[in-house]
């Protein structure tokens, strides 16, 4: 008899883009549309920091075991010119292995077995199931589809009620909505009213669109001293397989994330901060270059989505990615994305559990980041003739 697996990992739900992913990679030259990738190069300059970093002898070192103090000088120079928000470098700032394990080593440090933890629904089924992995109780507040994924004021001070933390991204994934300054607002008017920590998610916040900013809950009066922001080179920078994020806060609250981070990642690649500190620090031209041609790409993905009959789609506001809701087609989302792939090459995620375990039978995700944008176009074509083939008459 095998052992048995642990409550805690019976506990998640496996992730939908993981067995999109496998099922497109036994299919080449298919259209990826699943998978939060992208097909631009990194920052030149960051990946010369990297190259010229490898066989270096102090990139092939542990220590400083929270981030080369470059690394952590830059994340603190960035939140400092871009919000006007200051962290020491020195206790403020823990470097990790990309905003995955930030996330989870906030999460260690201050859920208990059974602790509320409110995410918007949907959410990232990276944070849903992290809270899982840490014991936590998942509690949702809708956003609002009809609303452009917005949130309800009043269903989100219910729902805050006796949680100890208010985990959330902007822009949110997987909807694309930049939650505005009201939104921001209430959410830090929820963390007060149950005196909670804010964990604040900001993978995508540089990639924004149409003029819109995202307000940081760290920049709102009082709340530098509940929140955790989390951040990487992932998405910002298309830095992917770097693996470099952080988590940063005010000294106290991040004493413990130290010491998780040092039993959980124990450090992030040498190589790789010198590479991200190199991006944070450098000219960010870069980031208005991809975010020209991301809305491009976002815009022509868009144009044909909508002409495809019994497709609802809210625009996104800024990331690598919206979603779409299907309900009208009368066939639930993996069915959706699975005939999909075999019939025409495009793979695309159903959003099962992207958020609470029932949400997403009728929402399938797009990447708008991870092909050019003829072949965007090209796959909003096979997806409607796909859906006249299969769907016409309903
Ligand atoms: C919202 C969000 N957070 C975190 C991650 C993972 O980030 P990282 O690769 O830096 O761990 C992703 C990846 O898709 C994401 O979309």
């Amino acid at each position: 008899m095998p052992p048995a697996v642990s409550a805690r990992a019976r506990s998640m739900v496996r992730m939908t883009m993981a067995d999109m992913a496998e099922l497109a990679d036994r299919r080449p030259g298919a259209f990826r549309l699943e998978n939060a990738d992208s097909d631009l190069a990194p920052p030149a300059h960051a990946v010369k920091a990297t190259t010229e970093a490898v066989g270096r002898d102090r990139y092939n070192s542990y220590l400083p075991l929270h981030g080369l103090p470059e690394l952590r000088e830059a994340i603190a120079n960035r939140y400092r010119d871009d919000l006007g928000l200051r962290y020491d470098p020195d206790g403020e700032i823990v470097v990790t292995a990309g905003i995955g394990e930030a996330m989870l080593d906030v999460l260690l440090s201050y859920v208990n077995d059974g602790d509320r933890v409110l995410m918007t629904n949907p959410t990232y089924n990276g944070m849903a199931q992290r809270v899982r992995l840490a014991g936590g109780t998942q509690v949702f507040t809708n956003q609002t589809e009809a609303d452009g994924w917005h949130l309800d004021r009043a269903d989100l001070r219910r729902a805050a009620r006796g949680c100890k933390v208010i985990f959330y991204g902007s822009p949110a994934m997987p909807t694309g909505v930049i939650f505005r300054r009201d939104e921001t607002e209430w959410l830090a008017e929820a963390a007060v009213e149950n005196d909670a920590l804010v964990l604040f998610n900001g993978a995508v916040d540089k990639l924004v669109f149409d003029g819109k900013e995202v307000v940081n809950p760290g920049t709102l009066p009082g709340m530098r001293e509940r929140t955790i922001l989390t951040g990487s080179v992932t998405k910002n920078y298309n830095m992917i397989g770097w693996r470099i994020g952080w988590a940063s806060g005010p000294r106290e609250l991040m004493k413990p994330v130290h010491d998780v981070h040092i039993f959980n990642g124990i450090m992030a690649s040498g190589y790789s901060e010198a590479g991200a500190a190199a991006a944070l620090a450098g000219p960010q031209g870069y980031v208005t270059e991809s975010n020209r041609t991301y809305k491009r790409r976002r815009d022509a993905l868009i144009t044909e989505l909508e002409k495809v009959p019994g497709f609802r789609i809210v625009p996104p506001d800024g990331g690598y990615f919206f979603i779409a809701n299907i309900s009208a087609l009368g066939v639930s989302a993996g069915d959706f994305c699975r005939r999909l792939l075999d019939e025409e090459d495009v793979a695309i995620t159903p959003m099962n559990a992207w958020g609470a375990d029932d949400f997403g039978d009728h929402h399938v995700r797009f990447i708008f980041t991870n092909e050019p944008e003829a072949r965007l176009v090209q796959a909003a074509e096979r997806i409607a003739r796909f859906v006249k083939r299969n769907y016409g008459a309903k």
